[in-house]
């Protein structure tokens, strides 16, 4: 991420519109349980929402300056902090109740490795656990904001299917003009 991208990420504002329109749509989709995994957490405002809603996090994060005062700052919480790249996270399979990614997969840059990402949620999580996510979609103001940074945003038109060919079902796509949520599950078989 861009120097300006990441002091947005950190700021009150950014933790004040994740109050206001993450957070109640969050809380109106699924349950999280008490294990859950979070993709990409960044400077980790949305880490913050996440560990007072459920008994653990597990945070998973490329950018090593960000995972290790990510670590620093949530010492001895319920939060465990881990340097990986997502699509490769050498976690357990089929252990989390949730797992989570907010506003990260615009920045794995192919459409092949956001599906490795995809696929590794899919192992991690438990049969039944729900996929939770939140990205931007292409427009000129968020391609503005992502100058000499990686931005290749998802498609929601062929998201649904990309999810199912993995694996997942009941999968749902919200879009507006600036975001898509989505929710998908794991099948119990
Ligand atoms: C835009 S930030 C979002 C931070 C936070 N989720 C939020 O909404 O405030 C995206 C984060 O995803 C991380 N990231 C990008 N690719 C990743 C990957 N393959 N595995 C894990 N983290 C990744 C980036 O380093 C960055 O910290």
């Amino acid at each position: 991420m861009n120097k300006a991208h990441r002091e947005f990420l950190a700021s009150p504002d950014w933790a004040r519109m994740l109050e206001n329109d993450l957070l109640p749509w969050l809380e109106s989709v699924a349950e999280l349980g008490d294990d859950v995994l979070e993709v990409g957490p960044g400077p980790g405002l949305t880490t913050d929402l996440l560990r007072t809603r459920t008994s653990k996090v597990t945070a998973v994060e490329l950018d090593s300056a960000l995972a290790s005062s990510l670590t620093e700052r949530l010492a001895g919480t319920n939060v465990t902090v881990i340097e990986a790249d997502a699509a490769d996270s050498g976690l357990d399979a089929d252990r989390f109740s949730a797992a989570t990614c907010f506003s990260m997969l615009h920045h794995v840059p192919s459409a092949e490795h956001q599906d490795r990402v995809f696929t590794e949620v899919f192992r991690v999580l438990r049969p039944g656990g729900v996929f939770i996510a939140l990205d931007s979609v292409d427009s000129e103001l968020i391609r503005s904001f992502h100058e000499d940074d990686i931005f290749v945003p998802i498609d929601p038109n062929t998201l649904g299917d990309r999810l199912g060919a993995i694996g997942f079902e009941d999968v749902g796509v919200d879009v507006d003009d600036f975001q898509q949520r989505f929710t998908a599950v794991k099948p119990v078989r």
